[in-house]
């Protein structure tokens, strides 16, 4: 497919297997004050445009910890893109879930360490509000639609993010436990943050490749493909349904998020951060 105008309206932020969204799809490469983000790959699904960006790079070679999480969330914006459908392998922490199981998070903790977190460096100081940080609207799409195609489906859950790249310790993983959290993953921070900082919605598809460490003997990247590879038709099918029926109307925090993040009476405008 090609000449499709360099714009899309909703972005999918993946890992490898998705192979359908890069078919026939249109690839461009957008620098950015941040650098450069992978190939991006531009198609149409039910007459809507959808960009559909590689987390790891095109053949998996970026790590979570060396993601460019500013680059590749600004280069989505300058598409035009107003709803992100980001998907996530995850460890479970709650007993109850079980690998293979898609779970749709509601809440996120932050436990990286090293990670550019903001677009809002300098002046003026700026406080986003995130007491919902996965769109509410998004998820309650992705929701039912997983539920309606997928028989094992979590549609809560807290999810914290780690470092990486090593997988955690028995002992970090009985802490989070006790803090509350449900599942452990690498990639979804600074990446939901950044999108509600541009006022994008986004929200995230997970899949349970593994029990978390100290649950089950041994952790394995193996183990997680092999998993991502029976979950992915699903997942595919499920977020091409959502992108079928999200609504063009946001009715969410997350269009306005800006409002009210500054001190004093300066104008919240997305030009304020450095281009
Ligand atoms: N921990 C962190 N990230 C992960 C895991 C895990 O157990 N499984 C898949 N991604």
């Amino acid at each position: 497919m090609k000449n499709l105008a360099k714009k899309a309206e909703i972005a999918i932020i993946g890992g490898t297997g998705l192979e359908k969204f890069v078919k026939n799809a249109e690839t461009v490469r957008i620098g950015t004050p941040y650098g450069m983000p992978p190939k991006i790959f531009l198609t149409k699904l039910h007459g809507r445009r959808v960009a559909f960006l590689p987390r790891h790079g095109v053949d998996h070679t970026i790590p979570p910890h060396k993601i460019n999480f500013r680059a590749n969330i600004y280069a989505l914006y300058s598409l035009g893109v107003k709803r992100i459908l980001a998907t996530n392998a995850v460890g479970a922490i709650n007993v109850k879930f079980k690998p293979s199981d898609i779970v749709i998070p509601h809440d996120l903790i932050d436990f990286t360490k090293f990670r550019k977190l903001t677009f809002y460096d300098e002046a003026p100081v700026t406080h986003i509000d995130f007491s919902q940080p996965y769109c509410p609207q998004t998820r309650r799409f992705l929701i039912q639609n997983a539920e309606k195609l997928y028989n094992r489906v979590q549609n809560m859950a807290v999810l914290i993010c780690t470092e990486g790249p090593r997988f955690e310790t028995p002992a970090e993983i009985e802490m989070f436990r006790h803090l509350g959290c449900d599942i452990v993953g690498m990639t979804s921070f600074p990446e939901a943050v950044l999108a509600r900082e541009l006022e994008m919605c986004y929200a995230a598809i997970c899949y349970v490749s593994n029990m978390a460490a100290g649950i089950q003997k041994r952790l394995s990247a193996k183990e997680v493909s092999i998993i991502a590879k029976q979950v992915t038709s699903f997942l595919q099918k499920i977020l091409i349904e959502t992108v079928r029926v999200l609504p063009q109307k946001r009715e969410c925090p997350c269009a306005n998020a800006l409002t009210d993040a500054r001190f004093g009476n300066k104008q919240c405008s997305k030009a304020s951060f450095r281009q």
